[in-house]
């Protein structure tokens, strides 16, 4: 069973190249870097998940987005310390692999392609829901069967297929180009969610928060079937916190890691946090709960309600054309875990093999088009909270070999040390582990399938092709 322990030694230069003779370059500096972790936090979660996690917690909700985010904090800190440690494209499952060994790295592995291709997927139906919502006021004969998934009502999310496949293209562009296009499209963003603020607060009425918890506390499942409370909300709406990890996976392509990468997590992390927390506010005290968690554009529906219509088709229009920054990242942290994992050879080479423009053509194509099926066919509860629980495990991950490592390789250089790291790393794992237990049974069940089969392929593959076996 050693093949389940058999570590990569720390401070061994990668090969930057894969397989084939072009290597990933270093483009990126810590604005980039900022830039991408805020392109990746605020987006789907605000924009469109907010409903349906006040329609599970109620006001409270707003206790679910302290939670949800302070549970992101601990996991940041230990992120960066890592990221900083171990530059090298992978994230959470090459930090498993030099902490805690291939067998743990190849389930996070695992895992992070359930985070990052079912997030692409989970904020491309969320923009297709900022698109329905312009064509609902602009009244375009659009068929409303292609705009919904089955699930929800229709036959295809025709715009979210579309969206993964147009961000697909982009990427394929080159790192460089898409990353510059993200700083432009953050700015639209964050100017977007500031209108909203000032649109919504003169109308703010704290009544709206009373009673705060209408559904207690602790998730639990109510006659209906479905999992309410503050800590259920918490587990979906964490989803609208995490994003900064995408950053540890460009680490190989940033100028300067030790002080890029701790800008670009921690100073991406604390900045969408706080925004986030004031737009969520204004939203609740501009309108009730129980009125906009009915809506699939939520903010766009707050400022109609308010009779702001100009400034609900500019939130919509501010989303449509910045949440593909979102999608971005995500599509772009999944092509390097893929290189990375296959770099190892647990995944088959061919998804190593770097194309002239620095870009893994390969898996970027496959990674689309899988984001574009789920995207069509899944509703976007489900899918996010399905990438909640790839992410909950891969931060779990994190923290854990932060604290592993610093027993077993207690001397190794660490730009970034993560403060406090025996109360910050537990304080981690025990919060993600109380945010995987508030998801609902279908989404802990499909998780270990995912997870089973991903079993199934190591014993199979990667534990006979692995780089460290041949060794
Ligand atoms: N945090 C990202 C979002 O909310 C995934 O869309």
């Amino acid at each position: 069973m050693s093949f389940i322990t058999r570590r990569k030694p720390l401070g061994v230069p990668q090969p930057a190249q894969g397989v084939s003779g072009h290597g990933l370059r270093r483009t990126l500096s810590w604005p980039h870097l900022v830039a991408l972790g805020v392109g990746a936090i605020v987006g789907t979660g605000i924009y469109t998940l907010i409903g349906i996690g006040a329609g599970i917690a109620g006001p409270g909700v707003m206790l679910s987005f302290v939670i949800a985010g302070a549970v992101c904090a601990f996991a940041a800190l230990a992120y960066a310390e890592m990221a900083t440690m171990i530059p090298e494209a992978g994230s959470a499952y090459t930090y498993a692999y030099h902490g805690a060994g291939e067998g743990f790295a190849w389930v996070v592995g695992w895992s992070l392609i359930l985070e990052y291709t079912v997030v692409a997927a989970a904020v491309s139906a969320g923009w297709s829901a900022s698109v329905s919502s312009l064509i609902e006021q602009s009244h375009w004969p659009i068929p409303a069967a292609l705009l919904a998934a089955p699930d929800a009502g229709g036959v295809v999310n025709l715009p979210g297929v579309l969206i993964a496949a147009v961000v697909t293209a982009m990427l394929l562009v080159g790192t460089r180009e898409s990353a510059w296009v993200n700083v432009v499209l953050v700015a639209v963003k964050l100017t977007a969610l500031a209108a909203f603020i000032a649109f919504t607060l003169p109308h703010f009425d704290a009544s709206h928060f009373r009673p705060l918890m209408p559904f207690g506390f602790n998730a639990h499942v109510d006659p209906d079937g479905v999992k309410r409370g503050v800590m259920a909300g918490a587990a979906l709406m964490f989803f609208a916190f995490y994003g900064f990890d995408a950053i540890s996976t460009a680490a190989e392509e940033a100028r300067n890691p030790a002080r890029d990468l701790t800008i670009g997590i921690v100073g991406s992390m604390l900045l969408c946090t706080a925004i986030y927390m004031v737009v969520a506010a204004a939203a609740l005290g501009a309108s009730p709960y129980d009125v906009f968690s009915r809506s699939g554009a939520p903010l766009a529906f707050v400022l109609k309600t308010l009779h702001q219509d100009f400034a609900a088709a500019l939130i919509a229009g501010a989303a449509v054309l910045a949440l593909p920054t979102v999608i971005m990242v995500f599509m772009y942290g999944q092509t390097r875990v893929f290189f990375a994992m296959a770099r190892d050879g647990l995944l088959p080479a061919f998804m190593a093999r770097i194309g002239p423009r620095g870009v893994p053509t390969w898996v970027t194509v496959f990674t689309g088009a899988v984001a574009a099926i789920i995207a069509g066919f899944v509703p976007l509860k489900e899918i996010a909270e399905l990438a909640n629980a790839g992410t909950l495990l891969a931060f779990v991950a994190t923290a854990a070999c932060m604290m592993i490592l610093r027993r077993t390789a207690p001397t190794a250089v660490r730009a970034f040390r993560c403060p406090a790291p025996w109360l910050v790393g537990p304080a981690a794992i025990a919060g993600c582990l109380y945010l995987f237990a508030s998801l609902p049974a279908a989404t802990m069940i499909r998780f270990a399938i995912w997870n089973l089969i991903g079993i199934v392929v190591y014993l199979a593959y990667g534990r006979v092709k692995s780089r460290l076996a041949a060794a």
